[in-house]
């Protein structure tokens, strides 16, 4: 008879869940609670990752009719993301608020007997690149993880959210591309999982991602150049040279997780600046560019707003907006330098 011998699987195929366990105690507020959070985030991805599978399908399609905020248009998914995200994390009872770019304000939860002692507060983009449901292209979802300030049994206040990012505990981001992948850090480096789909388990896929020194790559909506900062206008100037391995390709996917994905694993360097319209640039200080500039200052890139590091920030509101620099060490500190000398 033929012996059959099994081998254990090379950690390559440990799944998320595993991930999480195993790594509990690099954690250095470790009582499994930011675990359970990143296990509830993990859920929620799947039931928001079933829904944009199927927006095609499905009369999901379309603008939800109402507008948040910040003035735009909610599209139905961006509805349906931020509340899967919000029920997940509060029916879990593991986080004391939620603040979202969905949201007017923030969210408290309440504990089972009115007092909640979790010590977490998450600021979510549920849905990123949202104008991309539409044509079936990449979207994604942005959290960023903070421990609160005030005392854990009283509610949150505006303190626990408006924290600089350098404060993080945690962040990531979920990507719903031509596969699902989550990636986040705990301060220990990041970590890539992709989901199997065939059986809802994502697995380490990308083990320690590291954003290459430099890259090829630059991303930008060059739509907006003439309403460009000088520094901006010259940066592209020097990205479109001749010269050395010059010019640099142009990639602008319009849903940042993507386009800060693919850069991270290729090399490049992603812009939203100030522009003449915006005078604080579009994207979001607390739910997307904090916690991509955790990521990326974890895998080595960095993430700046032209003259000062994104995570010493100093936040004043909730949805308060940033020129964002972010990629490849080497690339990031060029257009700094662009910029300091305009
Ligand atoms: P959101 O869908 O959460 O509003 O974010 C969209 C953001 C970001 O994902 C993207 O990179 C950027 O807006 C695109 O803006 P432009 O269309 O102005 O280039
Ligand atoms: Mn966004
Ligand atoms: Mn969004």
């Amino acid at each position: 008879m033929k012996i059959q011998t099994f081998y254990p699987m090379p950690t390559r195929n440990q799944s998320l869940g595993e991930f999480i366990i195993e790594n509990q105690n690099e954690f250095k507020y470790s009582s499994g609670e930011l675990s359970r959070l990143i296990n509830s985030i993990r859920l929620a991805a799947k039931v928001v990752n079933h829904e944009v599978n199927k927006a095609g399908l499905v009369d999901i399609l379309g603008a939800a009719g109402d507008t948040n905020v910040q003035g735009e248009d909610q599209q139905k998914l961006d509805v349906y993301a931020n509340e899967a995200f919000i029920k997940g994390l509060t029916n879990r009872e593991i986080v004391c608020g939620i603040a979202s770019e969905e949201e007017d304000h923030f969210i408290t939860i309440k504990g089972r007997n009115e007092q909640n002692d979790n010590k977490y507060v998450v600021l979510i983009d549920p849905l990123d690149g949202s104008s991309n449901i539409d044509v079936n292209v990449s979207v994604g979802t942005i959290f960023s993880v903070y421990r609160r300030v005030t005392p854990p049994g009283t509610p949150v206040t505006l303190d626990d959210f408006l924290q600089p990012g350098n404060k993080q505990v945690a962040a990531g981001y979920i990507i719903y591309g031509t596969s699902t992948m989550i990636v986040y850090t705990t301060g220990h480096g990041v970590n890539g999982f992709t989901l199997n789909p065939a059986i809802g388990t994502y697995y380490l896929s990308h083990p320690n991602m590291q954003f290459p020194r430099t890259g090829l790559i630059y991303s930008v909506n060059e739509g907006n150049y003439v309403h460009f900062p000088q520094g901006v206008k010259d940066y592209i100037k020097y990205c479109q040279a001749e010269e050395g391995d010059r010019p640099y390709t142009s990639r602008y996917i319009g849903s940042l997780v993507s386009d800060f994905h693919r850069n991270m694993i290729k090399g490049g360097i992603y812009i939203y600046p100030n522009t003449a319209k915006d005078p604080d640039g579009k994207l979001r200080l607390l739910y997307e560019c904090n916690p991509m500039a955790f990521i990326a200052e974890q895998a080595g890139g960095k993430a700046s707003n032209g003259f000062q590091r994104i995570m010493d920030i100093e936040p004043s509101k909730l949805h308060q907006r940033v020129p964002f620099f972010c990629g490849s060490l080497e690339m990031v500190e060029k257009a700094e330098s662009f910029m300091q000398k305009a």
